[in-house]
This record gives C-alpha cells, structure tokens and sequence, in this order.
C-alpha cells in the first residue's frame, strides 16, 4: 500500500515545520507548502526524499488550487492529511490616528487592510473545499479518510484587542471547525478540528518581541504536536478546537446554551431547515 500523503502550509517555518517534521516521521509523504521559496525549499530538503516543496500563496484560490493538484498528483493520486497552518499578523492597525485615515480619487475611506482575513480564514475554508474533494478521489490509491486541521489561536476563543483582525479570523476558523467537522465526518469520514496556540517562539512575531517574553508564558512546539497525535488518533474526534497551552492540550467546547430553545435551534432544527429548502428550486438570497 502506497505511504499516507499530507499538505501542511506555511510549513516553512515555526508550527507548520514541526507539524511538517512529525508527520514525516509517522511515515507520511509531506508537501512543504508556503509562500517563501529559500526557506521552503530548505524546510523540504531536511526531511529528505519523503518530503517536497511547493510555493503557494493561500490568500491566491487558484494558487491553493495548484498546490492541492500538484500535491495529489505528487503523493500517487492519494491525500490523507492538511494542516490549513499558513497565518499572518494585522498589517495596519484599526486604531491607526487620524493621519493615518486616507481617502481615494473619489473621496471615498480607503479600505483597511484585512489580510489575516484572505491568509487566516478564507484559505482556510477553501482549503478544507480542495481537500474534500481529493479525499473523495484517493480510495484507489489506499487512501479516502482524511484529517484536516487548522490552526486557529488562543486569540480564536479570547481577543487580542492589539489585533482585532486577526482576532475575527481566529475566530472564524473555530466556528468554521466545530459547524463543518460533525458533517464531513459522517458523510466523508474527513475529521476536522482546529488548534489554539497560545504564544509559541516562531518567526511570526518580530525577534524583539521574543526578546522580551517572559519564559513562563511560552507554549512549546511539543504541544501542537500532542493535539496533532490526539486527532491522529480518533477517528471519531472531529469539531473540536484545541487550546494548546504550556505543555497542556484543552478541548474547548461552544458557549454553554442560554436555555433550552436555543439547544433545540442549534442541535434539532436542521431537518426543518433541509425540509424547508427542499422545496424552494434554489436558495433565494444566496
Ligand atoms: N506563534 C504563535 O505564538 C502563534 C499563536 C497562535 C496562532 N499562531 C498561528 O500559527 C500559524 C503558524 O504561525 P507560526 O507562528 O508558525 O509563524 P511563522 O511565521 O513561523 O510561520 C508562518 C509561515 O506561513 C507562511 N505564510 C505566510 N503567509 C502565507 C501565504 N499567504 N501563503 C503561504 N504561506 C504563507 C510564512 O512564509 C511562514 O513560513 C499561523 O496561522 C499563526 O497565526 C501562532
């Protein structure tokens, strides 16, 4: 049987290249995936012949497209795994001064930059999209379960007001997991479950800012890895959104219901909904 095929992006560096270097290790064939080409090329060529790079730019759908054909093609027509890792800060602050406000040609605010949206969150969910669909394509090649993990943030279920962006991304990708786990789990076997790191040294923040983090508040790489063992693991976990802090793993669940009409609305109400739909043609207003 053909080895086990998994895409991890941003894998270049930091979350991504330890996710990358485990998997590599439980026997998986791995696309390095990122928008660096040096440091993804180098990322590759350390885990050796079991390993490749491909450049991709998430926020680019045809991009990721590219990747996730090439990546299929590359693993011998199979898909098993993909870490949707690759992330992104705030580019330009909501709170910028008035100096900072422009307006264009028209007069009209210019747009504030929402980057972390298009890196964090959209590519996240069309990720899970392409890998739905090579999943479903991999059953002759050994393959047709998958495993698909995003990485969220302690931001996805707290808020860094110094990021709000960012912040709204996060939270997006714990809401994407915990509505389109449950489903792709029982109609595709595909798990897919988000985690939730606390600060861990990468190249993300800038040197001075690790610079100056107090020890004590630092989550180690080894605890991304415990939750990408524990999804490994269960075929049956999926929706969940791991906090990963210090050496510690904690799976987060939904606010509590407010009262019992809302636990019926959020966890009984979708026969209605499908009911409902099956007789309008098409879904007006979408
Ligand atoms: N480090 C932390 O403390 C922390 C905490 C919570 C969440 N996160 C999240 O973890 C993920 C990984 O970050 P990290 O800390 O390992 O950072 P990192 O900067 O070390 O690695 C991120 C990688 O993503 C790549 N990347 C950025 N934009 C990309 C794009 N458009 N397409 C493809 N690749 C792209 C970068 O080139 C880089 O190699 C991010 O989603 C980040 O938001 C990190």
């Amino acid at each position: 049987m053909s080895q086990p095929v998994a895409i991890v992006t941003g894998a270049a560096s930091g979350i991504g290249l330890a996710v990358a270097t485990h998997l590599s290790t439980l026997n998986y064939r791995v696309v390095i995936a990122d928008l660096n080409p040096s440091t993804g090329e180098a990322a590759a060529a350390s885990l050796g012949p079991s390993a490749t790079f491909i450049q991709c730019d998430v926020s680019s759908y045809t991009s990721q497209a590219r990747l996730f054909k090439q990546a299929y093609e590359w693993g011998g027509n199979r898909l098993d795994f993909c870490h949707a890792n690759a992330g992104v800060d705030d580019r330009q602050l909501l709170y910028d001064g008035m100096d900072k406000e422009e307006v264009d040609d028209e007069g009209l605010v210019k747009p504030l930059n929402t980057k972390t949206m298009q890196v964090n969150l959209e590519a996240v969910i069309q990720g899970l999209w392409l890998f739905k669909y090579y999943v479903r394509r991999s059953k002759e090649a050994g393959g047709g379960k998958g495993k698909f993990v995003a990485t969220s943030s302690a931001a996805g279920l707290y808020v860094m007001t110094q990021n709000p962006q960012y912040t709204a991304s996060k939270y997006g990708v714990v809401g994407f997991v915990r509505a389109a786990g449950p489903v792709l789990t029982a109609n595709d076997s595909i798990t897919v479950n988000a985690i939730c790191p606390a600060f861990i040294p990468t190249n993300l923040p800038p040197p001075e800012i690790l610079a100056l983090w107090p020890k004590e508040h630092i989550t180690p790489l080894s605890t991304a890895l415990k939750a990408i063992d524990a999804f490994l693991a269960d075929d049956a976990m999926t929706g969940q959104a791991v906090e990963l802090s210090q050496e510690n793993i904690y799976f987060r669940k939904h606010v509590e219901w407010a009262n019992e009409s809302q636990r019926w609305c959020g966890e009984d109400s979708g026969k209605i909904w499908d009911a409902g739909y099956a007789k309008v043609p098409e879904k007006k207003g979408y």
